[in-house]
């Protein structure tokens, strides 16, 4: 049987047995909808409030200050667009490498007539906090960084920016679906005013993610409907999914210090093995600011696709840096941001590791890589390498 190592965790994580294990009773015993009055009802609102209290504890914030959504992309929406339209119009300050569901939201808020700028970023990903300072206007009302790219790992000197926020009186949302539960996150010494955070990248279930809105911000909801989460987000909430979700947050608590030890000794001995033995090859993303479990690695004259399919055919998943969109593959849009030359940014691979990956898994993939590469670069014309 062909050996699997599974290093796209920062696509997706699998699900924790010990966060199986609290889910169940929620499909079939415990299934009574959490606003209903009755015991049913109470039992899954206990259920819930469990969770919120969990996440809450982890964040040291409150937990009137989390609000449960369908995941990272409606976290996204909900905190920009809400913090947006709660004032009604004016200038939004982002970067040109953040998630799509941040970068859309804000080109919809455009069509909306409100006006956002699009900061650029150094080669190692960075936004630079001059640039943040020298972008703000009287008529400036948020800032969104997203506190680490899921492609390249890059982490965002997001304390120097919530400063800046702060002293200009703006509200700060930070993107941290790819930080919370990876590294530590304390939102108030960060100058953070709302946080999107998901669950499937920390080993809870698909379908749930959260969104710190601190004490006091102003914030209008994007989906109507029932009271629920305190108005700001309405629909019967999900229940088994943020029970599941608080009993991820529960674990990281207990793993995340050596996790993310573990996962960068890891990461380093990938990108040290395949420098070694690959030849033109370079790391993207910042060499210390970054994910624990990231490399971000690009091959040059080789498209990333091929390897990735490479891979596959030896059991190893990892992701394409470069997307196929109509035919043609494109670089990546955080890459091009970074100015890797678009010879290198089509042989982009993305590899994230997670808590099952171990030292022989990585072994195994540097081993992988070498041959894969060299024989494309052979099938390559001559003159092209
Ligand atoms: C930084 C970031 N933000 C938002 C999202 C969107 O999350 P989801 O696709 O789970 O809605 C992702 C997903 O990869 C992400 O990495």
């Amino acid at each position: 049987m062909t050996r699997r190592v599974y290093l796209d965790h920062n696509a997706s994580t699998p699900v924790h047995p010990e966060v199986v294990a609290e889910m169940l009773p929620y499909f079939n015993e415990v299934f009574g909808n959490p606003s209903s009055v009755h015991g049913f009802g109470r039992a899954a609102r206990e259920g819930v409030d469990t969770a919120r209290e969990r996440i809450a504890r982890f964040l040291g914030v409150v937990p009137e200050e989390i609000v449960f959504t369908s995941g990272g992309t409606e976290s996204d929406n909900l905190g920009v667009k809400g913090l947006a339209l709660a004032r009604g119009r004016g200038h939004i300050i982002t970067s040109q490498i953040e998630h799509h569901a941040v970068l859309r939201t804000a080109q919809a808020l455009q069509a909306q007539g409100f006006d956002v700028t699009y900061l650029p970023v150094d080669q190692y990903g960075m936004v630079d906090p001059d640039h943040v300072k020298r972008a703000i206007r009287p008529d400036t009302i948020a800032i969104t960084i997203m506190h680490a790219n899921s492609e390249v790992g890059t982490v965002q000197p997001v304390a120097a920016i919530g400063a800046l926020a702060r002293e200009h009186g703006l509200v700060f949302h930070v993107d941290a679906v790819q930080t919370f539960g990876k590294i530590p996150i304390d939102v108030h010494a960060l100058g953070i005013d709302v946080m999107s955070f998901s669950s499937h990248k920390i080993y809870g279930p698909k379908g749930v993610a959260g969104l710190y809105i601190g004490r006091g911000t102003k914030m209008v909801a994007v989906q109507h409907g029932g009271e629920h989460e305190r108005r700001r987000r309405a629909g019967t909430e999900n229940v088994p999914g943020i029970v599941g979700f608080g009993k991820a947050v529960e674990v990281r608590t207990r793993e995340m210090p050596a996790e993310a030890e573990r996962a960068r000794a890891l990461r380093d001995r990938l990108w040290e093995g395949i420098r070694l033995r690959v030849p033109e090859v370079r790391l993207n993303g910042h060499p210390t600011e970054r994910l624990p479990g990231t490399d971000n690695i690009v091959f040059r004259h080789v498209e990333s696709e091929s390897i990735v399919l490479g891979l596959d055919l030896k059991g190893v998943a990892v992701s394409a840096g470069s997307a196929c969109t109509s035919g043609n593959v494109e670089p990546s849009y955080v890459l091009v941001a970074m100015g890797v030359p678009i010879e290198w940014a089509m042989g982009a691979v993305r590899f994230s590791l997670g808590r099952s990956t171990t030292a022989d898994d990585i072994d195994y993939v540097i081993e992988c890589v070498e041959p894969i590469v060299r024989k494309l670069r052979q099938a390559l014309p001559v003159g092209a390498a």
